[in-house]
């Protein structure tokens, strides 16, 4: 481990990857109707399925929804690929390492504020997919509902393949740059973006920076959307076009590359004879994507008290029941307030809904210490919760001039069930042990005389 060669080796690659990822060009849009091709000629014209596909490739239709769901709601894409998925052996089962699945049934739900720091760091060649961590999660990944929450924690990048029957990924880097490569093409994340990984979609990790380290939200509903705007109008929050899909770009590999499939909560692990990531060129509006969280606009008060949080919805996963999210993303990005005669921090508040937050950098305006970069904090339904008590008396008293919130990017997985911890994350050493303290001594200030 860590001999000078091996990691000249690696910073090596690392520079490679970098390369490679800043010289990235992308497809703009959310949603819509995509296409590219990596060779002239290979998409073909006026059908899906001709009866010889261009250029020797097989075509392939990857459903992101039920053929019959509503056409504004219909994800699929057409993939034109060296081979067809389906030329695969069997997978067999390996270790889950401490990525767990819905539905969390190890531990009781727990009432209680709970906060953790970041994640220690990983033994060493740990890749994306062995230092994902699982913290918890609700529904049931073979009923299609809920969400898991996991971190992840890496220092060299995959040579393997992954893939996620149980959902769609939501990664949201925190530390270190990385590169995706799937099968629709490549991806460039850096702390401050988001990516997003659709259902069984196969790709790989490769590390940008020497250490890696974020969140995903594991989302088993239907797939995140763009949440509606309602009054707001035709614009704002997150815009379609700020979301980027990459253009194709596909592997020739002939040789043993092992694909690991998560299918019902287990990995299940195949050594193919060639590489799946071999799409020549695809169309369609089920596809990667990748944002950037500053682009986000974001909407507040210009009177008075400040909106509940959902104004900040980046992305949202509806359920059977109008304006009831599985999930919703929601970032706290760098804002003016302005509001006059208002507490200007988040409110005090009991949600029916359960939230999952975390820190990408800098400080949350809610809470002067204690929830670092890379650590997380989960506020379960019911769970009273709001600005600590250092930060209630700075906000109470303070001049209410027009202020800047810039040194900050938050978000959160905002969530319709509780969240159940796994046993790992319930009895974590960075599970910080008093993170009730920062609401205790909350001075009586009642008086019914005034
Ligand atoms: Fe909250």
């Amino acid at each position: 481990m860590g001999d000078g060669g091996t990691s000249r080796a690696s910073e090596l690659e690392r520079g490679e990857a970098r390369k490679t990822a800043e010289g990235l060009t992308y497809l703009s849009g959310f949603g819509n109707e995509h296409s590219s091709e990596a060779v002239p000629g290979a998409l073909p014209e006026g059908r899906n399925s001709p009866q010889r596909a261009p250029l020797g490739l097989y075509a392939e239709q990857l459903s992101g929804t039920a053929f019959t769901e509503p056409r504004a709601h219909n994800r699929r894409s057409w993939l034109y690929r060296i081979r067809p998925s389906a030329a695969h052996p069997a997978f067999t089962r390996t270790h889950n390492g401490t990525v767990r699945t819905a539905p969390f049934t190890q531990t009781v739900p727990d009432p209680n504020r709970l906060r953790w720091n970041p994640l220690p760091d990983p033994a060493p060649e740990t890749d994306f997919l062995a230092g994902l961590w699982t913290l918890g999660g609700n529904g049931d990944a073979t009923q299609r509902t809920g969400i898991a929450v996991h971190l992840y924690a890496a220092n060299v990048s995959m040579d393997r393949v992954f893939s996620d029957a149980d959902g769609e990924l939501l990664i949201v880097p925190e530390r270190g740059g990385l590169l995706l490569r799937t099968e629709f093409g490549l991806l460039h994340v850096e702390p401050g973006h988001v990516a997003l990984v659709p259902r069984g979609v196969r790709f790989r990790v490769e590390l940008l920076d020497e250490s890696a380290r974020g969140y995903v939200c594991e989302n088993y509903g239907a797939p995140f959307r763009l949440p509606d705007l309602g009054p707001i109008g035709a614009n704002g929050l997150a815009n379609s076009r700020d979301f980027r899909a990459p253009v194709a770009a596909y592997e020739d590999v002939e040789g043993p590359v092992e694909v690991v499939n998560k299918f019902c909560g287990n990995l299940w692990t195949a050594t193919y004879d060639h590489s799946p990531l071999d799409v020549v060129a695809w169309h369609g509006n089920h596809v990667p994507y990748v944002y950037d969280l500053r682009r986000f606009n974001v909407l507040g008060t210009i009177t008075y008290d400040h909106p509940d949080p959902s104004i900040f919805t980046v992305l949202t996963s509806p359920s059977d029941t109008p304006g009831l999210a599985g999930a919703d993303f929601v970032v706290f990005a760098p804002r003016w307030l302005v509001g006059e005669d208002t507490f200007r921090p988040p409110y005090f508040h009991r949600n029916v809904m359960s939230e999952y937050m975390g820190l990408i950098e800098g400080a949350y305006d809610a809470k002067a210490e204690g929830f670092v970069p890379g650590g997380g904090s989960l506020h379960n339904m019911m769970s009273a919760h709001g600005p600590d008590r250092e930060t209630f008396d700075r906000a109470s008293s303070a001049e209410l001039k027009p202020q800047k919130i810039d040194d900050g990017l938050a978000f959160m997985f905002e969530t319709r069930w509780p969240l159940t911890l796994t046993p790992h994350a319930a009895r974590a050493e960075h599970l910080q042990q008093r993170y009730d303290d920062v609401w205790q001594g909350m001075e009586r200030h009642f008086s019914p005389l005034h």
